[in-house]
């Protein structure tokens, strides 16, 4: 049987600030949660294997799934997840209900499809064949809000922020030229963010010592630039030119 699952498909573009996952996630649970999230927790019982929830979960074999719903795949904090699945996410999948009920049909064909690599290979090798299942659980897992990490003030792992330059424990991008483009930041605590910045915008997550910015000219452009920035340091964009060849602020 050839099954074809649609990428979710979302625009990133324009939607300025972390809170655009969880819109989505909003309008995509909605319907969802008419769904019977009791029921998901019966179902959540295969899953248990391998995901835990709820206040001392932890990565197991399968990440933490507090906060799944409305967030960018493969950004649990320390969990080592396949590349395909840090890939779909730094190209832009997010989380909501309606991928997780398709991802949950087949994981790697998911994936595969998603983007569009035959080659595609995820760490999840289980499947959830009935739909009612796969909602239920989705409804489920929306009930579980990302984990409180509000500990120590100041910014939270994974916030973006469009101040103009990074504070102590922050890797920021801003975009200096003069069109938008796509970037990403990445600190060493395992934050990542992926975000379309029209010129002037920042983009920053959280690191302790070091992060990697990145910038494409769109999401599905292989070939872009990225660098090794140091926490606390502002990188600016100044001039797009792909394999690696940007004039960056820190190279001009
Ligand atoms: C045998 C272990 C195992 C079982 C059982 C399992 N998973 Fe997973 N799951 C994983 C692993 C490993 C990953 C990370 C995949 C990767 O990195 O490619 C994952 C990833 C995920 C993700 C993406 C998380 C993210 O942060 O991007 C979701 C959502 C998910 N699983 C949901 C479920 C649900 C719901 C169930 C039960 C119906 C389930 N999984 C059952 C191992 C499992």
């Amino acid at each position: 049987m050839t099954q074809t699952i649609p990428p979710a498909s979302f625009s990133i573009t324009g939607l300025k600030t972390v809170g655009f996952a969880a819109a989505i996630a909003m309008f995509s649970a909605a319907p969802l949660l008419a769904q019977s999230a009791e029921r998901g927790e019966k179902i959540f019982k295969s899953c248990k294997a391998c995901h835990q929830v709820g206040d001392k979960a932890r990565n197991r074999t399968g990440p933490v799934l507090n906060g799944v719903i409305g967030r960018q795949a493969g950004v649990a904090e320390g969990f080592r997840y396949s590349k395909s699945m840090r890939d779909a996410g730094l190209s832009g999948l997010v989380w909501d209900a309606e991928a997780v009920v398709k991802y949950l049909v087949n994981p790697t064909t998911y994936m595969r499809s998603y983007l569009d690599n035959p080659r595609a290979k995820v760490k999840m090798a289980f499947r959830l064949v009935s739909e009612d299942d796969r909602r239920d659980v989705a409804a489920y897992l929306a009930g579980f809000s990302a984990p409180e990490q509000a500990e120590e003030p100041g910014m939270q792992p994974g916030a973006v922020q469009t101040a103009l330059a990074a504070g102590p424990g922050m890797v920021c991008v801003q975009n200096a030229t003069a069109k938008p483009y796509l970037f990403a930041s990445e600190g060493d605590d395992g934050s990542r963010l992926v975000q379309s910045l029209p010129p002037q915008d920042t983009l920053c997550t959280t690191a302790s010592v070091t992060g990697i910015v990145s910038v494409f000219e769109s999401s599905d452009a292989l070939e872009g630039c990225s660098r090794i920035v140091t926490a606390g340091t502002t990188e600016q964009l100044l001039k797009y030119a792909d394999f690696d060849r940007c004039a960056w602020s820190s190279n001009s």
